[in-house]
């Protein structure tokens, strides 16, 4: 059954958890989600030892790029956001017992709230990685990037801050494209055509991109950065 809260739209829940996975659920995930219902504050403050910049991924999955990220910058702090509860569980079976934990946040729901929530020029970069598609017209509304989500970025983005999108569905390529190249706060950064098809440095990948790329579909890399 497809759910919406907001700018979410799709399956919070998969197969049945197992009870090590519930276990997680209910033990680990709550000291490590973000507290809404507290006055926004500096995000760099949400975490237990000192990081220089927060970064923010919306719809993680299982959490291998969002972890990657905070192993390949230990200076850094992460939020995650990601409604699917089956992810959920496999990015808390990653973090359990990590030093990344330290380092990393989450809110187990719509991004859009975290994106409400956070001061106004607080992090350095949002990424957006193979968001769901929906590939039929009818569901177009549904799709993540909108002028109104565009303009949340755009707030909680430091000038300078980047906006990552990637994804495998060439016509939501092109959506994104035309409404980033609308929004007067963001400049696409691609100098030649070349710059789209390739991931940026140090990309781990995702493995809605592994799925893509096995399935024989071209990836395509997007940063916008913030005016
Ligand atoms: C196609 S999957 C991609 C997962 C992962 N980024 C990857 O590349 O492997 C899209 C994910 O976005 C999540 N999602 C959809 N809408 C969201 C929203 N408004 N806020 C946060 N996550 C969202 C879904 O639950 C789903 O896990």
């Amino acid at each position: 059954m497809v759910e919406r809260t907001g700018a979410f739209w799709g399956r919070r829940h998969g197969k049945a958890l197992r009870l090590g996975q519930r276990g997680l659920i209910d033990t680990v995930l709550p000291a490590l989600t973000v507290d809404l219902t507290q006055p926004p504050a500096d995000p760099r403050r949400l975490f237990p030892v000192a990081v220089d910049d927060v970064w923010v991924e919306s719809g993680f999955g299982g959490g291998e790029h969002l972890l990657a990220l905070a192993a390949a910058r230990p200076t850094l702090g992460l939020i995650g956001a990601e409604p699917f509860v089956n992810g959920m569980a496999k990015a808390l079976a990653r973090l359990d017992g990590s030093p990344l934990a330290e380092r990393v946040r989450l809110h187990p729901a719509d991004s859009v709230e975290l994106l409400d929530w956070l001061p106004e020029a607080s992090i350095g970069r949002f990424y957006l990685l193979y968001p769901d598609p929906w590939p039929k017209k009818r569901h177009w509304k549904r799709r993540f990037v909108s002028p109104v989500n565009l303009d949340r970025i755009a707030r909680v983005l430091r000038p300078g801050g980047e906006f990552r999108f990637a994804s495998d569905w060439a016509p939501y390529v092109d959506w994104t494209l035309r409404r980033l190249l609308d929004h007067p706060a963001f400049a696409w950064t691609a100098r030649t055509a070349d710059d789209w098809r390739r991931p940026w440095d140090g990309w781990p990948g995702t493995r809605y991109e592994e799925k893509a790329l096995r399935e024989g579909r071209t990836p395509a890399y997007v940063i916008a950065r913030r005016l």
